[in-house]
Parts: structure tokens; C-alpha cells; sequence
């Protein structure tokens, strides 16, 4: 299956630079085997889908609402940001869960309305570093997976999960390379205890300082299907070269 590459721009961006690295970027992954996905602000979402129309590059947005329109100030919906030109959405990124109080409640509701607009999200699951040093890290993600992944989605599920741990997140850290390999293995059996066979085809990316020194390894790792990148998302040279990195994976595995 191929990997996907997701960069989280976060609250970073405005036009003039935003156009800039999308520029260099689109030169930098085109070709490759492997899908690419930016997330910028939404105030940039419509400017940049334009620029990258026709390129490899996807666009996507950072959260929506559960509703479709209506008196929610300062919101916006899933159909926006597909009108925008979005085709993926992150969700119950542990930043919006903190921030804004997201359970996984909402968050399921909000993965409801986005696949209702015809987005793909990404929902993101991860524990903080207190839940890991008392080794609570499978009861904590298993339980963020069911309560924010809608049961009926048996049927398929055209989004993918992303295990970001909390205390990995633009920290420099990462767990090692056996521990995201158990984890990865756990959600694997999570998706499908969860959804049936849908659960097997459900790419599961890693995400938390992942960076060109080390996306080779995580990548190569077994059942990670792709990356979502917070800083060094915002480094053209940076992005590229980690999608590159999911190119030569696929490249091996291809080889055999
Ligand atoms: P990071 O962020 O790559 O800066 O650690 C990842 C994320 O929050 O999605």
C-alpha cells in the first residue's frame, strides 16, 4: 500500500511564504511513490489547492466542525474545506483535544461529517508521557481508536489513523523503533477487532519529530503507512526529503 506523508502546518503561514514552500515542493516530490498531503491554515486552504491543482501534492484541513452549516462563530465544516479544495482533514489531533477539550465523542462525530463531505480524515490517537511511564499506552490508544472511529464504518473506511504520542510532538523525541512497531502492531488489532476486514486496509502513519535523520527507519518500520510531520513540515528541503524516504521504502519492498 502505498505511504502517505501528511505535513500539519499547524498555526503557521501566510500567503506569500505558504505559496513559497508549496512551490519548492511541488518540484521536490513529484514522481514520487508515495502520496503527499499538505495541511495548511485554513485562510490558505483555497489559494494553495488552486496552486496545486493537477500536481501530486493533496491539501487538506486541520479540523471541521459536526455540522454542516449553521450559528457556530468562527467554525467551519467539513463541506467547506472540501469547497475550499481539501480532500483529507485532520482530526482529535492532540493539540485540538487540549486545547479545545475534544473527546473522542466529538471527535467520532466530526469523523462522521467529514467522510459525509467526502473527505478522508485522519484521526489521531496517542498517549501522553504520564500514561506511558505507568504503561497504560495500548488501554489508552485502544480506547481512543473505538470511541473516535464509528463502528458502522465496517463497511470501509476511506480515512487512516495516526499514532502521534503526545510527548513525541515537537519534542525531539521519539519512542524506538520496537516500541512504534508494537504500538502499530496494537492498533492494527485494534482497526480490525473494531471494524472488521475493513480494519486490515486502514493505513496507520506515525507521527511525532519525525525528520529526514530518521524517517528512513520509521518508515521501513512494519505496518507504518506514512508519516504526519509537524515541523519539519514547514521546510520544503525537510518534507521532501522525508517523502523521499517513503519512496525508497517502497522501492525495497518492491525489490523484495
Ligand atoms: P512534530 O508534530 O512533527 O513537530 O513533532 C507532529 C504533529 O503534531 O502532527
Amino acid at each position: 500500500m502505498r505511504q502517505l506523508i501528511a505535513g500539519n502546518w499547524k498555526m503557521n503561514g501566510r500567503l506569500a511564504d505558504g505559496a513559497a514552500l508549496v512551490g519548492k515542493l511541488q518540484q521536490a516530490v513529484s514522481g514520487l511513490e508515495c502520496d503527499v498531503l499538505i495541511c495548511p491554515p485554513a485562510t490558505l486552504l483555497h489559494t494553495l489547492a488552486a496552486q496545486l491543482a493537477g500536481s501530486a501534492v493533496q491539501v487538506g484541513g486541520q479540523d471541521c466542525h459536526t455540522k454542516v452549516s449553521g450559528a457556530h462563530t468562527g467554525d467551519i465544516s467539513a463541506a467547506m474545506l472540501r469547497d475550499a479544495g481539501a480532500a483529507w482533514v485532520i482530526l482529535g489531533h492532540s493539540e485540538r483535544r487540549t486545547d479545545h477539550g475534544e473527546s473522542d465523542a466529538m471527535v467520532q462525530a466530526k469523523t462522521r461529517a467529514a467522510v459525509a463531505a467526502g473527505l478522508s480524515p485522519i484521526v489521531c490517537v496517542g498517549e501522553t508521557e504520564a500514561e506511558r511511564v505507568a504503561g497504560a499506552q495500548d488501554a489508552v490508544v485502544g480506547g481512543q481508536l473505538i470511541g473516535s472511529l464509528p463502528q458502522d464504518f465496517a463497511q470501509g473506511y476511506a480515512g487512516v489513523v495516526a499514532y502521534e504520542p503526545v510527548w513525541a510532538i515537537g519534542t525531539g523525541r521519539t519512542p524506538s523503533e520496537a516500541d512504534v512497531a508494537q504500538m502499530h502492531a496494537h492498533i492494527r488489532k485494534t482497526l480490525v477487532s473494531h471494524l472488521g476486514e475493513a480494519g486490515r486496509g486502514v493505513r496507520i502513519l506515525y507521527g511525532g519529530s519525525v525528520k529526514p535523520s530518521n524517517a528512513a527507519a520509521l518508515l521501513a518500520l512494519p505496518d507504518v503507512g506514512g508519516a504526519l510531520v509537524g515541523g519539519a513540515a514547514l521546510v520544503a528541503d525537510d518534507f521532501a526529503a522525508i517523502a523521499h524516504a517513503s519512496h525508497a521504502v517502497a522501492a525495497a519492498a518492491r525489490a523484495g
